[in-house]
């Protein structure tokens, strides 16, 4: 079976009379005509459903964690539908700020939080900052001193649980950068000096195992950790962070975020756990809502080695073949359900041969030089981690619903390249 396999393709994918994919009740290649490629293209009402989702499985907080996808009409999506937002830079603060998300729905995270970024957390009034680290703590005791609010806590705690995805997204394990160590006893110096401490308020503890997580056990694993903790020091409120896992491709399969927070709540019970719980998913609700539009340039075919199809994007909008080896599907919006015989890699623009974005697609064989390419469920890490390598323009993005398309970020301009260089 070389077909696509529509489960991959957002919640309101259609296909025309012609066999041409819509989205939202709008034709994809209307969208690369009128707003040019490369284009990010999001289904607004799926967004919308996984925000809900994520509300209804976790009353006590549901978290988006923008990092996967941000932008102010992304930002203004998820509060709307009762989500928090995880905000884990200045940047991604001030951008949420801008969209007019209140400060008190904004969860501060980040290992490394500057005394000016947590300045500016605090003078803004976040609803919760996520201590990290010992000296975040004695950062904050100084800010307060100084003048600024008392903020609302969590201690962030590793609780020692592999959770079996790349090494590069995995967070659990003792060996990280990130958080507390339960296991050598940091976590519970913490938590006591936390609570201690007069310049902060801790309302809970705060534990993310890692992300693109398909086996839930690890989450159940980490739940079971995080239980005894609790109970340790009479915990109230577990952010229990994101790290559900999303099919990319052909043959993988993963829990909804219903399914995600049954699991989760079941296995809390099971492991005595009566803090309240909450959940920061960001991958599960934005990447299978968004496809990439590209439009092929050049098609070299090496005789008994392989066809190159290279598009005008690449590893800048991207790079998740590159850093962590991610597969994705190819097919051509102008005829979804048609077969792909044609084995092909996917290529960029840029100057260098590690620029990849599928290894291993497969197209129609008729597939041509001005063809749109698309490749589904990249609405999360690709627009939010591309560069302007080789000065390449930063793609637009669209959101599409109910027949009509929206601009949510404009395409970046030549002049938009020299915004910051003053010299
Ligand atoms: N909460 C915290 C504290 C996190 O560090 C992360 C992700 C999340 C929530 C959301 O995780 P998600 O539900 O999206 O898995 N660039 C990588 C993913 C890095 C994730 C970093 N932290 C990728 O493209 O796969």
């Amino acid at each position: 079976m070389t077909r696509l396999p529509f489960e991959l393709l957002p919640d309101n994918s259609r296909l025309s009379d012609s066999g041409s994919l819509q989205i939202g009740g709008v034709d994809t290649l209307e969208l690369a005509n009128e707003y040019g490629t490369p284009l990010f293209v999001y289904d607004e009402e799926h967004l919308r459903d996984r925000c809900l989702q994520a509300v209804a499985g976790f009353p006590d907080g549901a978290v988006y964690a923008t990092k996967a996808f941000l932008c102010r009409a992304m930002a203004r999506l998820a509060h709307e539908e009762g989500m928090l937002l995880d905000v884990a830079t200045g940047g991604e603060l001030h951008v949420a700020l801008a969209a007019g998300v209140p400060a008190s729905s904004l969860v501060f995270h980040g290992n490394n939080k500057s005394p000016a970024e947590l300045e500016l957390g605090l003078r803004a009034g976040v609803g919760l900052i996520v201590i990290d680290s010992f000296d975040e703590i004695d950062r904050l005791e100084e800010l307060v001193a100084g003048g600024l609010p008392t903020p609302h806590v969590l201690v962030r705690i590793t609780p020692g649980v592999e959770a079996q995805t790349h090494e590069f997204v995995s967070t659990g394990q003792d060996d990280s950068k990130f958080g507390f160590t339960v296991s050598t006893g940091a976590a519970a110096r913490a938590v006591e000096r936390v609570a201690r401490s007069g310049a902060m308020s801790l309302k809970g503890i705060h534990c993310h195992i890692g992300s693109q997580v398909f086996r839930v056990e690890s989450f159940a694993d980490a739940l079971a950790v995080v239980a005894r903790f609790s109970d340790q020091f009479g915990i109230e409120l577990v952010n229990l962070g994101g790290g559900l896992g999303v099919a990319y491709v052909e043959g993988e399969s993963a829990p909804s975020i219903a399914e995600w927070a049954a699991t989760i709540h079941g296995a809390a019970q099971d492991a005595g756990l009566t803090a309240a719980l909450m959940a920061e998913p960001g991958r599960a609700i934005t990447a299978a809502a968004a496809v990439t539009l590209y439009r092929v340039g050049t098609i070299k075919e090496i005789p008994d080695v392989r066809t190159y199809i290279a598009v005008d994007g690449g590893m800048s909008d991207n790079p998740r073949p590159i850093l962590y080896g991610s597969g994705y599907e190819t097919f051509l919006p102008r005829s979804v359900s048609a077969a792909r015989p044609k084995q092909i890699r996917l290529v960029g623009k840029h100057c260098e041969s590690g620029d990849l974005l599928v290894s291993e697609g497969k197209l129609p064989s008729d597939v041509a030089v001005g063809d749109i390419v698309a490749t589904p469920v990249t609405g999360s890490y690709g627009h939010s981690m591309g560069s302007n390598y080789n000065k390449v323009l930063r793609p637009a993005v669209v959101f599409v619903a109910d027949g009509d398309a929206r601009l949510v970020v404009r395409r970046e301009t030549y002049d938009d390249l020299l915004a910051t260089d003053v010299g």
